[in-house]
């Protein structure tokens, strides 16, 4: 692995578009003139601007191609379903969308927690189903190990986002000590907890503490105690931006400095800069990237969708890896001239596709290679630190 600065260097290399093209034309796919695709997105419960942002990413995808005529001619119809980042509600907007409404195909959930339970459904079912970002190995994979034939993701794994947390803790911030803050019963969380520890012990760092709370907890003082206590070099705290702004915020009112870091669950506009000032957080992306596809997506997008200000809204990863999930879906579907799902599944596990987050082929167990981005929040803003490659 190893990291970079020059962003021109990994961006030049890369290859351009060619998702969107030669959407005209084809044999029809079968199913009538509506080819039917399910958004499952947390649009209430604990983290609403990941349901948005997926939401408007797989939307834009979705004109894009029915612009260009559909796929194989039939238009795209979208079902968007609040699935809430949560176990029992996801299943059931699965089980609707796929018992009730007849849909084959699915992109979402955003969290590993809620798109676990929803690809053993959808793999039983065999309906496909793309996860933009549910990071946690298990989506793909069962207990026995075996990959699930109709799920895959448009994200990198955590064993992956771990490491890269890891080495820049330990060689560019020169980290030898950390204390690790987590929800165990959060599988995101946990996961990424532990391949960060590996990672970091691995490479001769020193865990000093390691902490456990739950989703529920407001008030962190306990823990921020034994931190002040144990002077770490750095402070993980893999959560979603919800967590992460009560925790930042407690910790500088206790005046602690120590940087925090964690994974993509930072990404957010609710994301309480302020308070998270001086920390980083592994990310699949970012805005600032020079690639013409990636300015062309950001165009793009923000001439959709307004800010409370009228502005345009600027996509963060969770809208760029809806909106690579998505078209990497409708290519998969065009290329096999098909909507029969076990048809599609073939040609999604052979599939090459160049998008806003990278390039994507697929492993044995559906998981694209790709690079990840680190992103630091200071002065009031998120700026781009560097990347790196697996
Ligand atoms: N990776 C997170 C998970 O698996 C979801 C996430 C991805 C959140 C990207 C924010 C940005 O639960």
């Amino acid at each position: 692995m190893r990291a970079s600065k020059i962003m021109s260097v990994f961006f030049a290399a890369s290859l351009a578009l060619t998702a969107c093209s030669g959407a005209l034309g084809g044999a029809l796919g079968g199913g009538g003139n509506e080819l039917k695709v399910a958004i499952l997105a947390p649009l209430t419960g604990p983290v609403p601007t990941f349901g948005v942002s997926t939401r408007d990413g797989a939307l834009l995808a979705i004109d894009e191609w029915n612009a260009k005529g559909g796929v194989n001619g039939q238009k795209v119809v979208a079902q968007v379903e609040d699935s809430q980042c949560t176990p029992d509600p996801a299943l059931n907007a699965a089980k609707k969308v796929v018992e009730q409404d007849g849909i084959k195909f699915i992109i979402g959930e955003v969290c590993s927690n809620a798109s676990i339970p929803i690809s053993d459904y959808a793999n039983s079912k065999k309906v496909i189903q793309i996860s933009p970002t549910s990071t946690n190995p298990s989506v793909t994979v069962d207990a026995n190990g075996k990959v699930k034939d109709y799920i895959f993701r448009a994200c990198f794994i955590d064993p992956f986002q771990g490491q890269v947390g890891a080495n820049f803790a330990l060689h560019s911030l020169k980290a030898k000590t950390a204390f690790i803050m987590e929800d165990q019963a959060n599988d995101y969380v946990k996961g990424l907890a532990d391949y960060f520890e590996k990672a970091f012990v691995a490479g001769g760092g020193k865990i000093v503490g390691k902490e456990n709370y739950t989703s529920k907890d407001t008030d962190f003082s306990a823990i921020l105690a034994k931190v002040a206590d144990a002077k770490p070099d750095v402070i993980y705290l893999p959560d979603y931006y919800n967590i992460v702004n009560l925790v930042t915020k407690q910790a500088k009112e206790k005046g602690i400095t120590t940087p925090f870091m964690g994974g993509d669950g930072w990404d957010s506009p609710d994301l309480d800069l302020k308070s998270a000032d001086g920390g980083y957080y592994t990310n699949h992306y970012s805005a600032e990237d020079t690639r013409p596809e990636v300015q062309a997506f950001v165009k793009a997008y923000g001439a959709k969708y307004k800010d409370e200000k009228q502005q345009p809204k600027v996509p963060d990863a969770l809208a760029a890896l809806a909106y690579d999930a998505t078209n990497i879906l409708l290519t998969a579907i065009q290329n096999a001239h098909s909507t029969d799902p076990s048809v599609v599944k073939d040609s999604l596990a052979k599939i090459s596709f160049s998008g806003i987050s990278g390039k994507i082929t697929y492993d044995q167990f559906h998981n694209p290679v790709k690079s990840a981005t680190i992103l630091q929040v200071k002065d009031g803003k998120v700026s781009f630190n560097s990347i790196v490659n697996p």
